[in-house]
């Protein structure tokens, strides 16, 4: 494959976990399509990223929570480019009563964690299966392994990143395309997700990771073709062995500190 001439598309790209993906990929002279927001200077990142690393880049503009604006997307995508790197990273979260949450705010988490992530992967699939071969990352989150109250919307759309991942790879396990997902744990990414970490005490900071060692290593284990990418094994352990009876509980007393404070 002339790799030079094919692109990763990263969502999320403009800040935090999603931009340290694209900065690792163009480490490795892979071409990047940026997608995120509009007005957060995704241009000039862009830019930055292409003269740093002597790469290709694009990038476009999108508010992700409206399905149209997702097809409108991945038609300008396969029409002009060939995909071989397809990393759903764009997501977003919070904290609050559920009696407290607006309509929008459930439903933007649900849009971009859920349907935007199974509509660009959909759309785009026919792309990526014409390529020698070609890599879909999803990322999930450690939150994906227990329901937590006061944020209830969130962890349940995660949960819904992993099983749909596991369960694509396994449809896709006889061709080109590898389906691998990623569960990492707290990262300081940006100022309202660090204020909120903080906020979680002991547990929050147990679990903390730094995105750009987080995207680093998960683009190493993608192209290694590993399935469930582990970042923070002490938390993952954690998670999987403790009952949901005391997991559940424990989670959501942390989580609650953060209205609480
Ligand atoms: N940070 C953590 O502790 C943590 C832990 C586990 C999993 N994760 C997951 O890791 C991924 C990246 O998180 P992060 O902490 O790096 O978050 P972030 O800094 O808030 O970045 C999220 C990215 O998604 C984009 N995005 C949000 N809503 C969008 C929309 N409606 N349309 C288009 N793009 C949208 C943002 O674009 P703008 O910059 O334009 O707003 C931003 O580039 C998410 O899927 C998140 O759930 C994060």
């Amino acid at each position: 494959m002339n790799i030079k001439e094919s692109y990763a598309v990263v969502t999320g790209a403009s800040q935090g976990l999603g931009k340290a993906f694209a900065e690792s990929l163009a480490q490795k002279k892979i071409n990047i399509i940026l997608v995120s927001l509009p007005n957060q200077y995704l241009k000039e990142l862009s830019e930055e990223i292409s003269e740093k690393f002597n790469v290709k880049t694009h990038y476009y503009e999108v508010d992700l929570s409206v399905n149209e604006n997702v097809l409108n997307l991945t038609e300008w995508l396969n029409k002009s480019f060939d995909i071989h790197i397809l990393i759903n990273n764009a997501g977003l979260g919070g904290t609050r009563k559920f009696l407290d949450a607006s309509p929008n705010y459930i439903n933007t988490i649900l849009q971009v964690n859920v349907m935007a992530t199974s509509l660009i992967t959909h759309q785009l699939l026919p792309n990526l299966l014409k390529q020698p071969q070609a890599y879909i990352l999803n990322v999930s989150s450690m939150t994906a392994f227990s329901p937590i109250g006061f944020k209830t919307v969130y962890p349940a759309s995660k949960t819904f990143v992993h099983s749909f991942s596991r369960g694509l790879h396994e449809e896709l396990k006889d061709t080109n395309v590898f389906v691998s997902v990623v569960n990492p744990g707290a990262m300081k990414t940006n100022p309202d997700v660090s204020k909120r970490i903080e906020k979680q005490g002991f547990l929050g900071k147990l679990t903390l990771l730094d995105p750009t060692k987080v995207a680093d290593y998960c683009i190493k284990q993608l192209f290694k073709k590993d399935s469930v990418i582990v970042v923070n094994p002490v938390s993952w352990i954690i998670m999987k062995i403790l009952p949901i009876w005391i997991k559940l509980p424990l989670m959501t007393s942390a989580i609650k500190k953060e209205i609480e404070a």
